[in-house]
């Protein structure tokens, strides 16, 4: 299969093929976020990849969700982040850095300070985190007041800078899986009376401040975003999507480098946002339920079809560290033990084989 193994931009990035790394948070990184000698290696053994979307990262302490995650927002964190960075253009490949904050899906445990997570509103989220004293029901988040949007928003803005002088292309903007922009775009997570809520172009004020805002800092064209458009991922429930996704996808600055789509078994959404939107899209492609994970079969299709411009591929990319060539070749590929998927080390992290 060849159909990905032509250039692509994504704003001032271009990529050697249209494959994307999607981001996937493995909980490598040092007790104080800062990223290590095997993420180094992890991410070096994938630089084939047209572009590597970084796992998920913090853009500030009260933003960490899961234990050992990285953040971007210390001098020595920048400094870790440059030896991958270096280690991935070595290889001439591209890396954006997933900006993650995940507001009320976290835990004070998991803070190396006494931090409480914050979100929109005091919604308490149904379901369970790991912390160091094993696995934890959420808690109730303190509700954001005007203070807390604004540092969150200039946080989000020095990562973003942070990113560039670590030595990443550019950045991806989480706004999707139910994390902390999620959670103000959603209906059940954001109660809010002020501008920030109620209805939902206020829903969507803090996300476009912070897509703007970074643009402005860093360049447009080295900022991405992620959704998830209708995806009940940490426990979020939009209200109505289409209107949500219909307001929301006009008003993002049109030289953004890229969206980048997460699919739920909602193709017609898919369709909605491609036909709203004439930049770069990148399809994490599920159309129909027993679509997971993605595969060659479903990469070639999303291509062929023309409803993406490149296809992000996540499991199978941490069991095939060659997986362009992989693919390139037809060579059999390696299945992914989805029981290292968070658990540290080099075991299901940097073991797999290559080609
Ligand atoms: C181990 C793991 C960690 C993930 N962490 C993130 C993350 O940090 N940020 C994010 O946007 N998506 C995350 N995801 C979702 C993936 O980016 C991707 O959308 C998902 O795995 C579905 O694609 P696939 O079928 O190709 O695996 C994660 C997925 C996995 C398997």
């Amino acid at each position: 299969m060849k159909n990905f193994l032509t250039e692509i931009r994504y704003g001032s990035t271009t990529a050697s093929n249209s494959l994307v790394m999607a981001p996937m948070t493995r909980c490598r990184a040092s007790d104080d976020g800062c990223a290590t000698k095997i993420m180094e290696e992890y991410y070096s053994q994938r630089s084939s990849a047209g572009l590597i979307i970084s796992e998920g990262i913090q853009p500030c302490l009260v933003g960490k969700g899961f234990m050992n995650t990285p953040g971007l927002h210390s001098q020595e964190q920048v400094e870790t982040w440059t030896k991958v960075t270096n280690s991935v253009h070595d290889k001439n490949g591209k890396i954006f850095a997933q900006l993650m904050h995940s507001g009320r899906i976290g835990h004070h445990l998991n803070y190396t300070e006494q931090l409480q997570c914050i979100a929109p509103s005091a919604v308490c989220a149904q379901g369970e985190i790991y912390t160091p004293e094993g696995l934890k029901s959420f808690e109730l988040p303190k509700e954001m007041d005007s203070t807390d949007i604004t540092q969150a928003i200039a946080d989000h803005v020095n990562a973003a800078k942070n990113a560039i002088l670590a030595g990443f292309d550019g950045i991806e903007i989480h706004c999707g899986n139910g994390f902390l922009i999620h959670q103000f775009m959603a209906e059940n997570t954001n109660l809010r009376s002020d501008d920030y809520g109620k209805d939902i172009t206020g829903r969507l004020k803090f996300a476009l401040e912070i897509i703007h805002q970074c643009a402005l800092a860093i360049g447009a064209d080295k900022v991405g975003i992620r959704i998830s458009p209708e995806n009940p991922y940490n426990d979020i429930y939009e209200g109505d999507s289409k209107l949500l996704y219909q307001t929301f996808i006009p008003l993002l600055p049109e030289d953004l480098a890229y969206i980048h789509i997460m699919e739920s078994n909602n193709r017609e959404m898919t369709k909605l946002i491609r036909g709203l939107w004439n930049g770069t899209l990148i399809l994490n492609p599920h159309e129909s339920v027993g679509h997971w994970p993605s595969t060659v079969q479903i990469l070639d299709d999303t291509l062929s079809s023309k409803i993406a411009d490149a296809v992000s591929m996540g499991a199978l990319f941490i069991s095939n560290p060659d997986l362009v060539d992989r693919i390139r070749t037809g060579y059999e590929l390696n299945n992914p033990r989805d029981e290292y998927f968070y658990t540290g080390g080099a075991l299901g992290y940097t073991d797999y084989p290559t080609m």
